[in-house]
């Protein structure tokens, strides 16, 4: 069912090291800070070849990933994300299956536009999922 690895996100405490890192010593095509206040990040786009790495630093007060960047200082791999060809199957399936979809289980707009959704980190072995209509 699931597809492509879209991207990878980091959270970090400070987008400009993290970018300077993947810029400078890594070589990679960095995009310029995109803040996404509806979703409480500042995002930086890394693109790869093959996928995107995504950092992403907290923004405002009530940010999703505040507290897991407190708990992570140095930075840390926050979640992963796969291409679905059909967000509401997937999530249907999932939900047979058992998995905890987060929040009120509809999809939302994501970074890209496109709808997201998010699976319980519990439920696949530890690692935050979003899955991202392809
Ligand atoms: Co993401």
């Amino acid at each position: 069912m699931i597809g492509r690895l879209n991207h990878v996100a980091i959270a970090v405490p400070e987008l400009g090291p993290a970018t300077a890192k993947y810029r400078d010593a890594l070589g990679a095509e960095v995009s310029a800070p995109q803040p996404l206040p509806e979703h409480g990040v500042t995002v930086v786009f890394v693109t790869l070849p093959n996928a995107k790495v995504e950092l992403l630093e907290p923004l405002g007060e009530a940010s999703p990933i505040a507290d897991f960047v407190a708990r992570n200082p140095k930075g840390a791999i926050h979640h992963l994300c796969y291409e679905v060809d059909d967000i509401l199957a997937a999530r249907d399936r999932l939900k047979a299956a058992g998995a905890r979809v987060l929040g009120a289980g509809e999809p939302k707009t994501g970074a890209h536009g496109k709808p997201v959704l998010f699976l319980h980190p519990n439920d696949f072995s530890g690692a935050l999922i979003e899955l991202e209509q392809a």
